[in-house]
């Protein structure tokens, strides 16, 4: 039976990633659940994330979806290997979930002359050091700072991102990372979130800095991956469709979606 490809985020974040995915890939159907009721992800234990994200996994699942896609760094770095080792090999074998932060790590060392990258993220994804022992695998010349910046989903979330408050806190971890080496020339956006903060981010940043957001590099990767695998891509529903879930309000979640989306969205409520 085919199915949609689910796309997962904690919350509007993904919407980021999806934009670019339908963009690359506009004959598929996907869904989109963001499990805004228990967002924000950054700051909670591995076990409430894996037990979160499971759940959500499952919802998709339970929809048809034979192929998920972890949208979430935080989601991606503390319960996706879990997922993958444990739950998928004993209840759901041919299912594939597959997440952010290997697509990105891999081509990271196209962006960087001087072998230093820093990489910005929630508390989680920084502390789970997830993203220096993947670079270390595929670029093991490159150095990598990280700064976790636990304000910047919530001004986000919150529609602060061009106010004199985002402006603070942009500014504080970006020197707080750029300090602790000149020689940084690639800053790599691993929050979904943040490709909304782009352009304070650019205000902030020496200009010489090539920003990465992780959106277009997750679709190329999906698409290489679907080529990869016929035998997931043959499970893919071609419909060119887009359903939008969430776990709190829907039009709460249609209202503030519009920002990351830049659309019109219309979502579904679901009870996990
Ligand atoms: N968008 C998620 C990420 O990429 C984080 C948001 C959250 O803290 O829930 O890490």
């Amino acid at each position: 039976m085919k199915g949609s490809i689910g796309i997962f985020d904690s919350g509007y974040g993904g919407l980021t990633v999806l934009k670019e995915i339908v963009k690359e890939l506009p004959q598929y159907s996907y869904q989109y659940l963001g499990d805004n009721a228990r967002a924000p992800y950054g700051s909670r234990s591995y076990e409430t994330v894996y037990q979160y994200t499971l759940q959500c996994v499952e919802w998709f699942f339970s929809q048809g979806c034979s192929l998920v896609i972890l949208a979430c760094n935080t989601a991606s770095a503390k319960a996706l290997r879990t997922i993958q080792q444990k739950d998928l090999s004993k209840t759901a074998p041919n299912k594939r979930v597959l997440g952010v932060i290997r697509p990105t790590t891999e081509v990271l060392g196209q962006y960087t002359h001087t072998n230093k990258v820093g990489i910005v993220g929630t508390s989680g994804t920084i502390l789970s050091n997830s993203y220096p022992i993947e670079i270390a695998k595929f670029f093991p010349d490159i150095k990598v700072y990280q700064e976790a910046c636990p304000m910047w989903v919530p001004l986000i979330e919150n529609n602060e991102y061009y106010s004199a408050g985002a402006d603070y806190f942009v500014e504080k971890h970006l020197q707080n990372l750029f300090n602790q080496d000149k020689d940084i020339d690639t800053l790599l956006l691993a929050c979904t979130h943040y490709p909304l903060l782009l352009e304070k981010l650019q205000q902030f940043t020496p200009s010489s800095v090539t920003i990465v957001s992780q959106g277009e590099i997750i679709a190329k990767s999906l698409a290489d991956y679907l080529k990869r695998h016929p035998e997931v891509e043959d499970k893919c529903l071609q419909t060119a469709s887009i359903g939008f879930y969430t776990t709190d309000d829907t039009t709460d979640f249609n209202n503030k979606a519009t920002i990351f989306w830049g659309d019109k969205v219309h979502s579904n409520h679901v009870v996990l």
